[in-house]
C-alpha cells in the first residue's frame, strides 16, 4: 500500500524510522516537513531523508510543499502527522479534505482537525467511499478507538475517564519523586520529545481536554466542543502542594472525564490515593471506560512519544490495509 507523510517532527520520524525497519507491506512515495519536500511513486529511500533531515534540517526539494504532495501525490492514504492547532485545525484540515476529495484513505495523529471538524471530515470520508483513521490522537500508544470500535461493540459507555496527558503526568511524577520543579520537569519534557509544538497546551490541560472532545464525539456523536469542556492545568501546581498530598498517601494527578448523564465534562488536578489504579507514573496514560455490559475497562499504556504514536498511525494503516485486501 502506497503512503505518504506530512510532518517530519517526533512523530513523522519515529514512524518513518519504524517503516524502515520492518516488513510492513507500506511504501512511501511522498513526505513533506514544513520547508520541503520529496515525491517519488516507487517508493522514497527513507534512510537518505532521516539523515537528510538530521544533517541540514529539512527532508526533501525546497521548490516542493506539502500541498503537492497531497493534490499530486500517488498513494493510497496520507498519513498526516503535522501538530495540532486547535484554534483553526489548519493547515491539516484542509490537505485532509483535499487528500478526501481524491478518494484516498487518511490516518492522522493530529488532534485539530478530529476536535474541530469530526462529523464534516467522517460524512466527507463516506461520501467519497474512504475512511479516516485516527488512534494516535488519543493515549498515544494505547488502542482505545480500537477497543471501543471492535472490542467494546455492542456496549453502552457510561462514562470515560482518567489520564490522557503524557507531559503533564510525567512533570507529576518527577515533581514528586525528584523534587524538580515545575519548569525543570517541563524542560525535560520537551527535551524527550512528549510535550507539543507548544507546550501549553500539555500544562493548562487543554491537550487532555481536546482528546476529551475527540473519545466523547467518538463514543456519544455529540458534536461537543472544546468550549464545552471545564479545564483546569497543572501550570499552577506547586511543590508544596504536591509534597501535602504525599504526606497523606495520596498523589496528583490530571484527570480528564466525561459522564454525559451527569453533564459532566472537566479536565482537572485531583488528589488520588496513591494506591488508585489511575495512579501511573511518566508518560504513561490510563483510561477508564465504564460501560452496561463489560463494566470498567481500564487501559493503561505509553501516552506520549516517536515510536508510541507510530505504532497507533501504524495499526490504522494496516487496519486500512487488511481492509483493503479483504475488499471493504
Ligand atoms: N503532548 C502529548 C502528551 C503527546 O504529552 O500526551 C501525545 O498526544
Amino acid at each position: 500500500m502506497k503512503i505518504a507523510i506530512l510532518g517530519m517532527g517526533s512523530v513523522g520520524r519515529g514512524l518513518l524510522e519504524m517503516i524502515d525497519g520492518k516488513e510492513l507491506g507500506l511504501t512511501v512515495t511522498g513526505i513533506a516537513d514544513s520547508k520541503s519536500a520529496l515525491l517519488d511513486p516507487d517508493g522514497i529511500h527513507i534512510e537518505e531523508v532521516l539523515i537528510a533531515k538530521r544533517e541540514r534540517g529539512y527532508c526533501g526539494d525546497k521548490s516542493l510543499s506539502a500541498a503537492d504532495v497531497v493534490e499530486q501525490g500517488d498513494y493510497d492514504v496520507l498519513v498526516e502527522v503535522t501538530p495540532t492547532d486547535a484554534d483553526s485545525g489548519e493547515p491539516a484540515t484542509g490537505f485532509i479534505k483535499t487528500a478526501i476529495g481524491r478518494g484516498k484513505h487518511v490516518v492522522t495523529s493530529n488532534k485539530g482537525p478530529i476536535a474541530l471538524h469530526f462529523s464534516t471530515l467522517q460524512s466527507l470520508a463516506r461520501k467519497h467511499g474512504v475512511v479516516i483513521r485516527y488512534e494516535a490522537t488519543v493515549g498515544g500508544a494505547i488502542p482505545v478507538l480500537h477497543t471501543l470500535e471492535h472490542g467494546l461493540a455492542g456496549n453502552r459507555v457510561l462514562a470515560v475517564y482518567g489520564i490522557l496527558n503524557g507531559t503533564s503526568n510525567f512533570i507529576l511524577t518527577r515533581m514528586a519523586a525528584e523534587g524538580l520543579t515545575y519548569e525543570q520537569a517541563l524542560l525535560e519534557a520537551r527535551e524527550m520529545g512528549y510535550a507539543e509544538a507548544d507546550p501549553t497546551y500539555d500544562v493548562k490541560g487543554i491537550d487532555a481536554a481536546i482528546k476529551l472532545v475527540i473519545l466523547s464525539n467518538t463514543i456519544w456523536k455529540r458534536n461537543v466542543k472544546l468550549s464545552d469542556v471545564t479545564i483546569t492545568g497543572i501550570d499552577m501546581l506547586t511543590n508544596d502542594a504536591l509534597r501535602l498530598a504525599e504526606e497523606q498517601h495520596c498523589t496528583i494527578r490530571l484527570i480528564a472525564e466525561a459522564i454525559p448523564e451527569k453533564g459532566i465534562l472537566r479536565v482537572a488536578p485531583r488528589i488520588l490515593p496513591r494506591t488508585h489504579p489511575l495512579v501511573v507514573e511518566n508518560t504513561l496514560n490510563a483510561i477508564t471506560i465504564d460501560t452496561d455490559m463489560a463494566g470498567e475497562i481500564t487501559l493503561i499504556g505509553k501516552g506520549a512519544g516517536s515510536r508510541e504514536t507510530a505504532s497507533a498511525c501504524i495499526g490504522d494503516l494496516l487496519f486500512i490495509k487488511d481492509s483493503h485486501a479483504r475488499g471493504n
